[in-house]
């Protein structure tokens, strides 16, 4: 035996994410009801080039190869989520037995592939009918949530033991109902859109409550938020600690932090600095609010793209520097910044004291399929070369990291972006649904085969 060069431990789960709407496609096959999703692709001039999810990847047809060929790649885990509406129309009531049948199709075939599956409860597709009473709003949407929860534990969870209940609440709250690039498209106040981040917290309890009282197998559950990630300019002491700060801060006029989610969810209550940056927009906290939302967490999920660089001012003060002329940054525009791979997990291990995952990492890029029919995308191996020796030196200096999902297996719909934008380790030809994977999916096979030791 050679010893290992890398520091990830010999369980790690290596994988893949993608999420229902960006990939299924089958908009209004075998009884899918409507998401607000498919509400927003409609109206004109909402998505770039008019893009929407009606066909995207067709993996609700083509789910069978799509899983062979992450079998054929050596991951160790899928991370996808359920369509709401697909399995209960309404979103609420009578369920849809061919939208379960669908996903018992797929957890199966996964099983036979040897990849473990990651369940997503809600990946952004709430249901249209649930939206036209209020959505998340409503003071029922928890109960709601809750109902859903439990026809997809009855379901699946025989066979499902990783159960992640929201997915970025920070973005489907924040860009969905305040700035309203997202579906549904509103532009609230901040007091109401404070109500409706309250109330998908209540849903995240209680549906985590659903989940360890009726789980056949047990679950190991946990959440994928985003944030903001913050890493220090230099190696100094200073700078990591206004780094680490920044991190737990709140910003009044929006929703892009960690702790305003978090700290209710793992610790059972607001921040103190986010409840003087939100003031009179916070919302009402009801006896039994907390301990409903707090509810005992196997692991804490993170979506990291980016960070911004930080430095400590004179006085303290968290100062921001910008990147200069011409640095690396994605398709996307989002900067390349591999230290937010370290500095994310270190700062959310240490304040909620749980196991980190990393449930969605990965860039875009405009590749293309070259004259030979390969697609060499040099930079999302440099990208992931770079990001993952962060990762490994999170886990070398005792970061308690017990996986790494990719964003994405295919490229797909990028919401509003629509299909502008390709994540994917395997390109789509969406004219004909041609998968090809890209020479990083390879690169990516022989990392999982070396458990991170050909970084
Ligand atoms: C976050 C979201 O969870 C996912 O749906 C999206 O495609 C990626 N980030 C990339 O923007």
């Amino acid at each position: 035996m050679f010893p290992s060069r890398s520091s990830f431990p010999a369980s790690f789960t290596w994988g893949a994410a993608a999420a229902a709407y960006q990939i299924e496609g089958a908009w209004n096959t075998e009884g899918k009801g409507l998401s607000v999703w498919d509400m927003m692709t409609s109206q004109p001039g909402r998505i770039w080039a008019g893009g929407t999810g009606k066909e995207a990847c067709d993996h609700f047809h083509r789910y069978e190869e799509d899983i062979r060929l992450m079998q054929s790649l050596g991951f160790d885990a899928y991370r996808f989520s359920i369509s709401w509406p697909r399995v209960i129309p309404s979103g609420v009531g009578q369920p849809n037995a061919k939208g379960l049948d669908f996903y018992d199709r797929l957890v199966d075939c996964m099983l036979d592939a040897g990849l473990q599956p990651w369940l997503t409860l809600f990946h952004w597709d709430y249901p249209y009918e649930l939206f036209l009473q209020g959505g998340w709003l409503n003071d029922d949407s928890p109960a709601w949530f809750e109902e859903y929860t439990r026809l997809v534990v009855d379901r699946l969870s025989d066979r499902v033991s990783h159960w992640m209940t929201l997915n970025e609440p920070q973005c489907f709250l924040g860009m969905g109902h305040l700035t309203g690039e997202h579906a549904p498209g509103l532009k609230l106040g901040m007091k109401e859109v404070l109500l409706a981040v309250h109330n998908s917290m209540l849903a995240h309890g209680r549906s985590v409550q659903v989940i360890r009282e009726r789980a056949k197998r047990k679950p190991i559950v946990g959440f994928a938020p985003v944030g903001c990630i913050f890493h220090p300019a230099t190696d100094s002491a200073a700078d990591a600690d206004a780094a680490m700060r920044g991190m737990a801060e709140v910003y009044p006029d929006n929703l892009w932090n960690n702790t305003w989610f978090a700290d209710p969810i793992v610790l059972g209550h607001y921040p103190e600095a986010g409840l003087k940056a939100y003031g009179s927009n916070a919302p009402t906290v009801r006896p039994g609010d907390m301990e409903t939302i707090c509810q005992p967490l196997d692991f804490y999920g993170c979506n990291i793209y980016s960070s911004t660089k930080v430095r400590a001012g004179e006085d303290g003060r968290i100062e921001i520097v910008q990147p200069g002329q011409g640095g690396a940054h994605t398709h996307f525009g989002w900067n390349v910044t591999p230290e937010s791979l370290y500095w994310g997990p270190k700062f959310l291990a240490e304040r909620y004291k749980l196991p980190i995952v990393v449930t969605e990492n990965g860039l875009s890029l405009n590749d293309w399929v070259d004259l030979d029919g390969r697609v060499r995308d040099h930079a999302r191996i440099d990208f992931l070369n770079r990001y993952l020796r962060q990762l490994d030196r999170a886990v070398a200096d005792g970061v308690d990291v017990r996986g790494y999902f990719h964003w994405s297996i295919l490229d797909n719909f990028e919401w509003a972006e629509g299909y502008k934008h390709r994540f994917g380790l395997v390109y789509v030809d969406y004219a004909t649904q041609q998968r090809i994977p890209k020479e990083s999916a390879y690169w990516f096979q022989r990392l999982m085969e070396t458990n991170g030791d050909s970084l």
